[in-house]
């Protein structure tokens, strides 16, 4: 009973993700040809990509320190620079996302300590050193209840680090996609600003809000 119970609850919150978001959702898939190439890849992930521990901190302490920069400079965006951050996984929710057609994805957004405490003072704009963190991943049904989404294969891993001076240029903000752990390329990144200023500048370029 209990188990089944649990399977209803997840039914509910989809069902209840569903209507709202449709309309936003929908409005961001159609401009998202670049991510929905680089997420509809098709192939089913390997399954050390489920496990947190295969993501790649941005800087492995076992790399030398004479091929440290070139490392990272390997593992950072195109543009910004921005790697992605290490224990990202750990950080704390700022609210689930469900996308609709056609990228069909499940997202978590996550952030670091500063991030969510400027989240629950309702601080704008984010202070310098807020970190949110865009967790992607396909749906499929669950081999267990029927009506319940359950994630598929990782598609990617998004990042906005806040620095109001190094980052002036795109509203204080550095952006990062990674596929698989790598950066995704220059074209992928020159979208990422032009997008959040269009819609949420006036929240500080950062469309999602704090999950009630
Ligand atoms: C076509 C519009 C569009 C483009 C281009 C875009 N984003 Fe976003 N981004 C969104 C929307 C809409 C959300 C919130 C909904 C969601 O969960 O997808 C979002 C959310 C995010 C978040 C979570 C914080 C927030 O603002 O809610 C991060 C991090 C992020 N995007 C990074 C990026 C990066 C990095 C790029 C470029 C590689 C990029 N975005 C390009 C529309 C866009």
């Amino acid at each position: 009973m209990t188990r089944s119970h649990a399977a209803t609850l997840t039914l509910a919150t989809v069902a209840a993700l569903l209507s709202p978001l449709s309309a936003l959702t929908a409005a961001a898939a159609d401009r998202s040809a670049p991510p929905a190439a680089g997420a509809s890849r098709g192939q089913p992930a390997p399954a050390a990509h489920a496990d947190p521990a295969a993501i790649p901190a941005a800087v492995p302490a076992a790399i030398p320190a004479d091929n440290a920069a070139a490392h990272a400079a390997a593992n950072a965006s195109p543009i910004y620079g921005v790697t992605l951050p290490e224990g990202y996984r750990q950080w704390q929710l700022v609210a689930p996302a469900l996308e609709g057609e056609p990228l069909n994805e499940l997202r978590t957004v996550v952030g670091n300590p500063i991030a969510i405490e400027a989240y629950r003072r309702g601080q704008l704009p984010f202070p310098d050193g807020a970190v949110l963190v865009k967790l992607a991943w396909k749906y499929t049904r669950s081999a267990d209840f029927a009506s319940a989404l359950v994630p598929a294969h990782a598609t990617t891993v998004q990042v906005m680090v806040k620095d109001a001076k190094k980052y002036a240029a795109s509203g204080g903000w550095g952006y990062g996609r990674f596929i698989d752990g790598k950066p995704a390329d220059l074209a992928q990144h020159q979208t990422c600003f032009a997008c959040h200023a269009a819609r949420v500048k006036d929240r500080d370029y950062v469309f999602t809000r704090l999950a009630p």
